[in-house]
């Protein structure tokens, strides 16, 4: 009876070698190892050793740069400085490179670690496997592959190798606690803790001085200041608007503000007759048939800038989604987003401009993971 069909007995596998069993799993696999090459048959050379320290320093290398990682996501300063201040804006902008550099450079020699102790220690062989139907018992099965397994990890030299197993402990080590303090760092502060100009839900509507901040048009010459009255919007029209308070002028946030990405604001005069379901606590929010939404897609970010007139929906070219602005508070009707668009409280000042009544009451852009309004 050939090996593959005979039947074994609990005690006849108890009594086999580890290299039986492994054979034995090789014939009953229909395996045949036709090359079989040791990279170091002669143990312990100099030109053996010399690899070991390069697997290892590329180990050693993953977990400093994962410490480093640690270090910068925790210790850096990472509070916008406004570019005003040079040297503090320098060290606030390399805080993100920083973190991407070291965290890109663990994950990189790690993986050049394992690739090269694969490539100089593991050693290279070839075998044909037939297709077979299977045989053997369960615990034939479960014996054999543990034998082939072993097998392979002793092959694989891991064993004997204590530089590599320490220096790939400590590499994939840190690595593993950097990529768990940058899962846990972020949910350390809460973004609603803070308040005011550097928090998270601040935009330029924010006026820090209490300063009258109006609504501008772009008109294409960034130093051209164009304000809006109601009579400049037809009735189903709309203007994209900006923030602008009189202390802009002759500063660089004059043409800062129109670049800002959470700023930009469609304002909509509503035909006359639309009574939309206003949004609790929003109910001042709106000046007559005026409505400022926030131009930012609350998908991914796009700019929301058409304005369909007939359904009174602003559409999202992006994704298709749509925003109803006649019948709701600009609440998603079609499309991936989920929430309604922000809305800026707007009012007419005594000389009859628009003036935003404050910042927005809730983040601008895409779905944030927590939302009080
Ligand atoms: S960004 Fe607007 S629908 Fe996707």
């Amino acid at each position: 009876m050939s090996e593959q069909n005979k039947e074994y007995t609990e005690a006849e596998l108890a009594e086999m070698s580890r290299d039986e069993k492994m054979r034995l799993g090789l014939a009953l696999d229909d395996v045949e190892l036709v090359e079989y090459q040791e990279q170091w048959p002669v143990k312990g050379t100099r030109a053996e050793r010399r690899a070991e320290r390069n697997v290892a320093g590329w180990f050693v290398l993953s977990g400093l740069s994962a410490l480093a990682f640690i270090a910068v996501f925790v210790f850096w300063p990472w509070d916008y400085v406004p570019p005003s201040d040079e040297r503090g804006y320098f060290i606030y902008s390399l805080y993100n490179p920083l973190v991407g550099f070291f965290f890109g450079l663990a994950i990189l020699a790690v993986g050049i670690g394992v690739v090269q102790y694969q490539k100089k220690f593991i050693p290279h062989e070839v075998a044909v496997q037939q297709r077979h139907d299977g045989h053997g018992s369960d615990e034939v099965d479960r014996q054999t592959a543990t034998a082939i397994l072993a097998d392979a990890g002793e092959k694989s030299g891991i064993a004997r190798r204590s530089m590599i197993k320490r220096t790939a402990g400590f590499g994939v080590g840190a690595f593993g606690l950097g990529a768990g303090v940058m899962a846990i760092g972020g949910l350390v502060r809460n973004p609603w803790a803070t308040t005011g100009p550097e928090s998270l839900q601040h935009t330029g509507w924010l006026s820090e001085t209490g300063e009258k901040t109006y609504l501008r048009r772009d008109t294409g010459n960034k130093h051209e200041v164009s304000l809006l009255r109601p009579e400049d919007i037809d009735a189903g029209g709309f203007e994209t608007v900006y923030p602008f308070r009189e202390s802009m002028r002759g500063t660089e946030e004059l043409e800062t503000s129109l670049r800002k990405g959470d700023a930009p604001v469609m304002l909509i005069r509503l035909r006359p007759g639309s009574k939309p379901v206003k949004r609790k606590g929003q109910e001042d929010f709106n000046y007559g048939d005026y409505y400022a939404y926030s131009k930012i897609c609350t998908h991914v970010g796009c700019p929301t800038s058409l304005f369909e007139q007939q359904t009174g929906r602003l559409l999202c070219p992006c994704h298709q989604s749509q925003f109803d602005v006649v019948n709701t508070y600009a609440k998603p009707v079609f499309g991936p987003a989920t929430r309604a668009l922000p809305q800026l409280p707007i009012t007419v000042d005594e000389d009859g401009y628009f003036v935003a009544k404050g910042d927005f009451i809730e983040p601008v852009g895409p779905a944030y993971w927590e939302r009080n309004a």
